[in-house]
């Protein structure tokens, strides 16, 4: 088992990840309150892992209420939200319970947000069971549900107290799914850590292929670049924006084409793209360097270009950012590859051709 720590004063916490730890509920006691709990998990995790893992924790002697959410990105909304606080006051669950999000980032994000607000605040864990979510969503304590008009618009910084990453999980994740993980591992070299963006280069077969070892390295080194990024700039005032590279130009695909139809990391690679060509027409990236962003998210079996809707609607939707300050839209470039930059720079005629150039 590989251990992290997200340093964060008092709410600092542990990032554990390996091989069966799901299996393994001694890793989660030490972080509950009281003996009381709520896993909360979807209809496509549930049937896989549920049964097991609160067998595990109820041996530990552990009372443990159950809640299963309808899956999927379309699902993250109000209703299904308070689908989490109906179970938790149906089965009479006090402010120190302690509630467990089973799945992937949604079911994650979703957790986090309804423990930042049940009875004012309740402790959260993750036990993310994506890629995506193991590299990314489930470290970092940011927690919401989208609104029609933009993605993850409602929401808290919320930190978890644990995270538990079992790898061996991601053998069941479908091929499109591991592959949207992917963009978030690549996403951290581009951004802060070259030899990393090299390592991946070298392994995405490897990757591809499951090669456990692969898979953990990948999340570990993921994890550390996250933990130190958050820990610099928890409630993102500057570098955390660093983490959304291609994200304004991505949501503005979840959100334009219906939450769902494109996966948030299918629309972050070409969204990813769109950044790329964006920092090159700046003059910071080369054709070379755009080429080689462009070739490891296709290596990757991900977009790399971006959903037709049209310049004008991309420029509405990424006007919701939530970056935007003072009317203004700020996006996070390359400055060169292994260096994200956050700057209001890009000229609106570069961004729309950077748009048209890519969709
Ligand atoms: P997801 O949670 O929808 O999971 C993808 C699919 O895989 C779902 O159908 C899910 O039920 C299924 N699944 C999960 N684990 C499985 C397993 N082990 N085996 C088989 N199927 C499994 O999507 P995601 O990619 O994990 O997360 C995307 C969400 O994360 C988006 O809503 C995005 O906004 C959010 N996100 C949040 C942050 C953050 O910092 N909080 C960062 C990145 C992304
Ligand atoms: N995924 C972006 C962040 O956590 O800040």
């Amino acid at each position: 088992m590989r251990t992290l720590n997200v340093e964060l004063d008092n709410r600092s916490y542990p990032i554990r990840i390996g091989a069966g730890v799901l299996s393994d509920p001694g890793l989660i006691v030490p972080y509950l309150k009281t003996r009381r709990v709520a896993v909360v998990t979807n209809d496509v995790v549930g049937p896989l892992y549920l049964a097991p893992f609160v067998a595990g924790l109820e041996a530990k002697g552990l009372l443990v209420t159950q809640i299963v959410l309808p899956d999927g990105e379309a699902h993250k909304d109000w209703p299904t939200l308070n689908l989490i606080f109906d179970g938790l006051l149906g089965e009479r669950c006090d402010r120190s319970t302690t509630l467990i999000a089973l799945g992937g980032g949604v079911v994650g994000d979703m957790v986090g947000f309804a423990a930042a607000t049940y009875q004012r605040g309740v402790p959260f864990i993750q036990v993310p069971t994506t890629l995506l979510s193991q590299v990314d969503s489930s470290v970092g304590g940011k927690t919401a549900i989208n609104h029609p008009l933009g993605k993850n618009m409602i929401g808290a910084f919320y930190q978890p107290k644990l995270v538990l990453a079992d790898t061996s999980v991601l053998n069941t994740l479908p091929d499109r799914e591991l592959k949207a993980g992917l963009a978030e591992v690549i996403k951290y070299g581009l951004i802060r850590d070259l030899p990393f963006l090299d390592w991946i280069e070298a392994n995405i077969a490897r990757l591809l292929a499951r090669d456990p070892d692969a898979l953990a390295e990948a999340v570990e080194r993921s994890c550390r670049n996250k933990a130190e990024v958050v820990a610099a700039d928890e409630t993102e005032q500057g570098e955390r924006a660093t983490l959304n590279l291609g994200h304004t130009f991505g949501h503005a695909i979840e959100t334009g084409m219906g939450y769902g139809q494109w996966l948030h990391g299918e629309a972050v690679a070409a969204g990813v793209v769109m950044a790329a060509d964006l920092s090159r027409r700046l003059g910071w990236l080369s054709d070379a360097d755009v080429e080689r962003v462009r070739a490891i998210h296709e290596r990757a079996g991900l977009p790399v270009k971006g959903a037709p809707l049209g310049a004008d609607r991309y420029l509405e939707l990424m006007a919701h950012d939530k970056k935007v300050t003072d009317g203004t839209l700020r996006l996070v470039l390359l400055r060169q590859i292994g260096r994200a930059v956050i700057t209001s720079e890009a000229a609106s005629a570069d961004i729309r051709a950077s748009i048209e150039a890519c969709c």
